[in-house]
C-alpha cells in the first residue's frame, strides 16, 4: 500500500470513529497519534520518502493529523456529557420528583372544621388543662359526691386526692365562667381520658368539644337552632336533627342530639342500627346551680351548652370503621384524609 493509500485509509478511519466511553476515545487517540500510532507511524515513513513528493503528501498528512485530533476531541466531549448526565442520576425526561407533604390527621381535620363553623357565628375558642381538679371536673357541674362518673372505673386518677385526667371537657366551661361574666360564647376542644378497655368502640382517650352560651334571655329554642345550622354546615342541607329527653347533672333540661343518619339518608344502615337516626351528642340548658357555682347570677343569665365526641363525627364523615386506626399512626390510614376526600 502506497503512502497515499495509506492517508486516504486512516481519513476514513478518521472519519467513522466512534466511542461509548471516554476510554475508548483515549484508545482511539493512542491508536492514532500515540508514540507508535498509525498518523504518527505514517510522520516516521514521510521522511524517507523522495523531496519531489513530500510537498502534497505532506499537506494530506497535515489535514489528516489535525482531522484526527478534531475527531478525538469531539468524541472525547461526547463521551464526557454523557457520563455527567448520567452521573448526576438525572434523567431528564422523567417526570419531576415530588416531596411526600404528609397530611392532617383525619381528627384535626374534622376538629378544624367543627372550630370554623362556630367561629362564623361568632365562638371563640377555649382552652382548659388536661390535668385536672375535682371541682372543675365534678364538684362545679353540680356532680353529686357519689355519682358513678367519680368512680375509678371511668376516672384516671393521678397520686393526688384532687387531680385526675379530664373525663370530658365541660370542665373548661367552668373555667370560662369563672374568670368572665356575660355574654360568654365559647367552644372548648381538647383531649379527654377515660379508665375504659381499648376496643373498636371504645377508647381511654378521645376528643370532644364543647360548648357554651349564656346570655340574657338564652332559650332551648337558641340551643336547637344553633344546633341544627351546625350540623347541616358540617353534613349538609340534607341532615335534620331530633332532640330526646336526657340527663346530665350540669343541665336542666337535658337532651340528647340524634342526626338523620347521614350515611345511609335515614333508610337505616349499620352505622345508625337500622334506626336512620345516630346520636352525636349531648346538650342542655346550663343548671341555674352551675352558673350560681361559678359566679354567674341565675337570675339574670340564662345559657345552654352541648358536648360532642370528634371521633364519632369523624366515623361518620370518613367512615372509620374502628376507634382505635386513630391512635396507631399508620400511614395507609393516614395518608387518605385530604381536604378532597372529606364527605358530608
Ligand atoms: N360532658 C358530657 C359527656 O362527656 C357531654 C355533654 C353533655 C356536654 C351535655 C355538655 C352538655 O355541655 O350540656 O358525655
Amino acid at each position: 500500500m502506497s503512502l497515499l493509500e495509506r492517508v486516504a485509509a486512516l481519513e476514513a478511519e478518521v472519519k467513522n470513529a466512534t466511542a461509548r466511553s471516554a476510554e475508548e476515545a483515549e484508545k482511539f487517540r493512542v491508536a492514532m497519534l500515540g508514540r507508535n500510532g498509525a498518523v504518527t507511524e505514517l510522520f516516521d515513513a514521510f521522511k524517507q520518502i523522495a523531496s519531489e513528493e513530500k510537498r502534497l503528501l505532506g499537506q494530506r498528512l497535515n489535514q489528516l493529523k489535525q482531522a484526527a485530533q478534531a475527531r478525538i476531541d469531539e468524541l472525547k466531549a461526547a463521551t464526557e456529557e454523557a457520563r455527567t448526565e448520567q452521573g448526576s442520576g438525572s434523567d431528564l425526561s422523567a417526570p419531576a420528583a415530588t416531596e411526600p407533604t404528609g397530611s392532617l390527621h383525619p381528627i384535626s381535620i374534622v376538629r378544624q372544621r367543627i372550630v370554623d363553623i362556630f367561629g362564623s357565628i361568632g365562638y371563640t375558642v377555649s382552652q382548659g388543662p388536661e390535668v385536672e381538679d375535682d371541682h372543675h371536673n365534678f364538684g362545679a357541674l353540680n356532680f353529686p359526691p357519689d355519682h358513678p362518673a367519680r368512680d375509678m372505673q371511668d376516672t384516671f386518677f393521678v397520686e393526688s386526692d384532687d387531680l385526675a385526667l379530664r373525663t370530658h371537657t365541660s370542665s373548661v366551661q367552668v373555667r370560662v365562667m369563672e374568670s368572665g361574666q356575660p355574654p360568654i360564647r365559647t367552644i372548648s376542644p381538647g383531649r379527654v381520658y377515660r379508665n375504659e378497655a381499648i376496643s373498636a368502640r371504645a377508647h381511654c382517650m378521645f376528643h370532644q368539644v364543647e360548648g357554651l352560651y349564656v346570655d340574657k334571655g338564652v332559650s332551648f329554642a337558641d340551643l336547637k337552632g344553633t344546633l341544627d345550622h351546625f350540623t347541616k354546615s358540617l353534613f349538609g342541607p340534607d341532615v335534620s336533627i331530633r332532640m330526646r329527653p336526657s340527663y346530665f347533672p350540669f343541665t336542666e333540661p337535658s337532651a340528647e342530639v340524634d342526626m338523620s343518619c347521614s350515611i345511609c339518608g335515614g333508610a337505616g344502615c349499620n352505622i345508625c342500627k337500622h334506626s336512620g337516626w345516630v346520636e352525636i351528642m349531648g346538650c342542655g340548658m346550663v343548671d341555674p346551680t352551675v352558673l350560681a357555682n361559678c359566679g354567674i347570677d341565675p337570675e339574670v343569665y340564662s345559657g345552654f351548652a352541648f358536648g360532642m365526641g370528634v371521633e364519632r363525627i369523624t366515623q361518620l364523615i370518613y367512615r372509620v370503621p374502628d376507634l382505635r386506626m386513630y391512635w396507631e399512626n399508620d400511614v395507609r390510614f393516614l395518608d387518605q384524609f385530604t381536604a378532597a376526600t372529606f364527605r358530608r
